[in-house]
């Protein structure tokens, strides 16, 4: 192995309707398998000590999902969140947001602030949820805030506008179930990520298989756009 296990991985969680499809089942049970996918995921990041995980858990495009479909992937947010807390609190996970918050109920909203708040000791492992997010939003976003300032920006300096700025950029993107796209996740922080992708639909997909897409990742050459092979972790 030529590479240290990755600090910051992040996910994109695919494949709980083809999971529920397979199993002539409605697409919420996949969604359902894939929040117990969620919480033995973020268990394993934690014994295999990864300091930062983001999850895609809803798009900025999955607004356009049926309404069912989407009450549905609320309520299961909801049960994470009030069932896991406790867990989260206990194993010292720091659990965060990124994504325009303000797109969902006040009872939500509610929820990730209480989430966020109890566990803002944690510093075992940032467990960074996306919910409404998209890559774009955010760069408009961060456009925007940088224009308010009224200052050019650099690289650098443009980062700080980002919705969680101090989160080093992920050497690996995971994404499950043979899909090949970025999906407009973390398009400014993936300038140099490593992609994987897993055959394995999200509801599937286990710490066997997370270590098997880390090995992978592991063995990979990183140039960062030169030519001198890079083996250590990149900002
Ligand atoms: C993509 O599968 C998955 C989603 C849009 C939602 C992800 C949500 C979860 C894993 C559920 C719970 C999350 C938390 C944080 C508790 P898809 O529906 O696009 O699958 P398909 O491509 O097979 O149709």
């Amino acid at each position: 192995m030529t590479n240290p296990i990755p600090k910051h991985i992040a996910i994109i969680m695919d494949g709980n309707g083809r999971w529920a499809k397979r199993r002539f089942l409605p697409r919420i049970e996949g969604h359902r398998a894939g929040g117990k996918s969620v919480r033995r995921v973020v268990e394993a990041a934690r014994e295999l000590g990864i300091r930062y995980l983001t999850l895609y858990a809803f798009s900025t495009e999955n607004w356009t999902r049926p309404e069912d479909e989407i009450s549905g992937l609320m309520k299961l947010f909801i049960e994470y969140l009030r069932g896991e807390l406790p867990n989260l609190v206990k194993n010292k996970v720091r659990l965060r947001t990124i994504g325009q918050k303000n797109r969902f109920s006040n009872e939500i909203q509610l929820m990730i602030d209480e989430a966020e708040n109890q566990t803002k000791e944690g510093a075992e492992l940032d467990l960074i949820l996306a919910l409404s997010y998209g890559g774009r939003q955010e760069i408009i976003d961060a456009v925007n805030l940088a224009i308010k300032n009224g200052k050019p920006v650099t690289e650098e300096s443009f980062r700080r506008y980002l919705y969680a700025p101090d989160v080093p950029d992920p050497e690996l993107l995971i994404r499950t179930s043979d899909e090949l796209r970025i999906s407009n996740f973390l398009l400014w922080q993936s300038a140099y990520t490593e992609f994987v992708y897993s055959p394995v639909l999200w509801p599937d997909f286990d710490k066997d298989e997370f270590i098997r897409c880390i090995d992978e990742y592991r063995d990979r050459e990183r140039r960062f756009g030169g030519s001198e092979w890079v083996s250590s972790s990149h900002g």
